[in-house]
């Protein structure tokens, strides 16, 4: 960009038809307050940027305390955008043929090429004021943008302002504008508040521009959703989708492959390798590594956990702040918990619940078995069934089996306990004391057969 660029982003609104106690812009989208996205454009053209906050402004400041370089000023009451521009203006340095983009806080799809054409529009032409619009089967809440004769823009008129005839205009306002600083610190001071809403209305100002002889341009984007704004739930989560879409398609660009994209949602901060594959209905979130070459999914989800390459994660697993190992092999329907470690080349297989767990290197617990305070060595074998009694309802104790241990189905392990290094477990035992090393450790009764027995019962009939 040329010359130098301040953003105002409006934020103080409540957000009254999300119909929710928390700030609009905080309601998070794709992984993200719907709020960032809008500054990451700033950021983007590196823009000095304000950001009016106002309904619940604690919060807002402290969700986008880590957000970079941004000031902030307080509008209270909130009388409207024209309002909440002006209280920013009084914050924003004045330097000559400065451009002011105002930006309303909840268009999340918008794209910093936009406010670039934008900029670049209105340096070329010195109109007083640039706006985005776009045209919509559906105008619903929008403000009309109002032409004269000559197709000049002339002034925006608000839905509950405008009559039957305007409310009939498909072309709307996206709340993207670029002003010249001065013209508009002029403009904004003669907004009044005789309006259905009773607010100070930020569109006003184009018709006052325009009623003063200054030129104002507009630009046209062609993807109706990049403007969308996020008033209700309904449209947060259309806005969210694309947000998703928008990440995968990324990410595919890279060289994941990804089944069904429009079924797989990755978050804002995970990173994945080159011919990683993730299939169809997965979910990655916080701050998810996925290494080349593994696998995930179908209907997985993996949440700040990190996938070892080659690793499989087959269907339908949930993996919370863990680690699997390269060339591991995980589920079908898995539970990996917190703090837990799936070695290299080890196999966690269907309906294994590990808690803070750590299954050494080539080990195997391939079925229906609760791990958890549990430290497995390399090249152990757990039996299908096998129990770790780690609670006894008022401390957790640890469970330890070592290198190349056996532990035969259905067998419990009562903590604290250790099973030895190539210690064998019987099947069916409850393991209440230590196992050393290469014994046999058995805990059941002895099985008694009583010969004949069932003869005699069945001549009693
Ligand atoms: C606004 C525009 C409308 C446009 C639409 C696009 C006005 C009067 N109307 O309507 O022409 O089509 O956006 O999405 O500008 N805000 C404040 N302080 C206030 C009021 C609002 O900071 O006093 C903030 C809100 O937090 C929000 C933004 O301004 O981020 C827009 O406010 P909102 O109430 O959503 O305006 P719309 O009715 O959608
Ligand atoms: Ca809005």
């Amino acid at each position: 960009m040329t010359s130098s660029v301040s953003a105002i982003v409006l934020a103080a609104g409540k957000g009254t038809r999300m119909n929710s106690p928390l700030p609009k812009v905080l309601h998070m989208a794709a992984g993200r307050p719907l709020l960032e996205y809008v500054l990451d454009c700033c950021r983007e053209i590196k823009a000095r940027t304000v950001v009016v906050v106002g309904h619940r402004a604690d919060a807002v400041r402290a969700a986008l305390a880590g957000a970079g370089d941004l000031s902030f000023v307080a509008q209270e009451p909130q009388l409207g955008t024209g309002h909440a521009a002006q209280i920013a203006l009084e914050t924003v340095p004045v330097v000559a043929e400065e451009s002011v983009l105002v930006l309303a806080g909840d268009v999340p799809l918008l794209r910093a090429q936009t406010l670039v054409d934008l900029c670049a529009l209105r340096e070329k032409t010195g109109a007083a004021a640039a706006l985005v619009s776009f045209r919509t089967s559906a105008p619903g809440s929008y403000g009309r943008i109002v032409r004269d004769a000559s197709g000049r823009v002339s002034r925006i008129v608000e839905a509950r302002d405008a009559t039957a005839e305007e409310r009939a205009i498909d072309e709307v306002n996206a709340s993207v504008y670029v002003f010249d600083g001065q013209r508009l610190r002029e403009t904004i001071q003669r907004l009044r508040s005789d309006n259905a809403q009773g607010e100070f209305y930020l569109t006003d100002v184009i018709g006052l521009l325009v009623s003063a002889g200054d030129r104002v341009d507009s630009l046209a984007i062609e993807d109706p959703l990049e403007a969308a704004g996020v008033n209700t739930m309904a449209e947060l989560a259309t806005v969210e989708r694309e947000l998703y879409a928008r990440r995968a398609t990324a990410w595919i660009r890279s060289g994941v492959f990804v089944e069904r994209p429009d079924t797989v949602l990755i978050g804002p901060d995970v990173r994945i390798d080159r011919d990683a594959r993730l299939r169809a209905f997965t979910i990655l979130d916080g701050q998810t590594t996925v290494d080349a070459g593994a696998s995930i999914g179908p209907f997985c989800r993996i949440e700040d956990s990190r996938i070892g390459a080659r690793a499989t994660i087959l269907d339908s697993c949930l993996v919370r702040n863990s680690t699997i190992g390269e060339g591991a092999s995980v589920g079908p329907f898995a539970h990996i918990r917190p703090d837990s470690r799936v070695g290299e080349n080890a196999k966690v297989g269907n309906f294994v619940e590990l808690k803070k767990t750590s299954l050494g290197r080539g080990s195997k617990a391939p079925h229906l078995s609760y791990l958890g305070d549990a430290t497995i060595g390399e090249g152990a074998n757990i039996g299908a069934g096998t129990i770790t009694c780690n609670y006894d309802g008022v401390v957790k104790s640890p469970t330890t089996i070592d290198d190349g241990a056996f532990v035969g189905s259905n067998s419990i392990l009562v903590a604290p306990v250790r099973v030895g290094r190539g210690a064998y477990v019987a099947a069916g035992s409850v393991i209440t004391k230590e196992v050393p090393d290469d014994a046999l450790g058995v805990g059941r009764a002895r099985q008694e057969n009583k010969p004949g027995w069932a003869i005699r019962r069945r001549q009693k009939r």
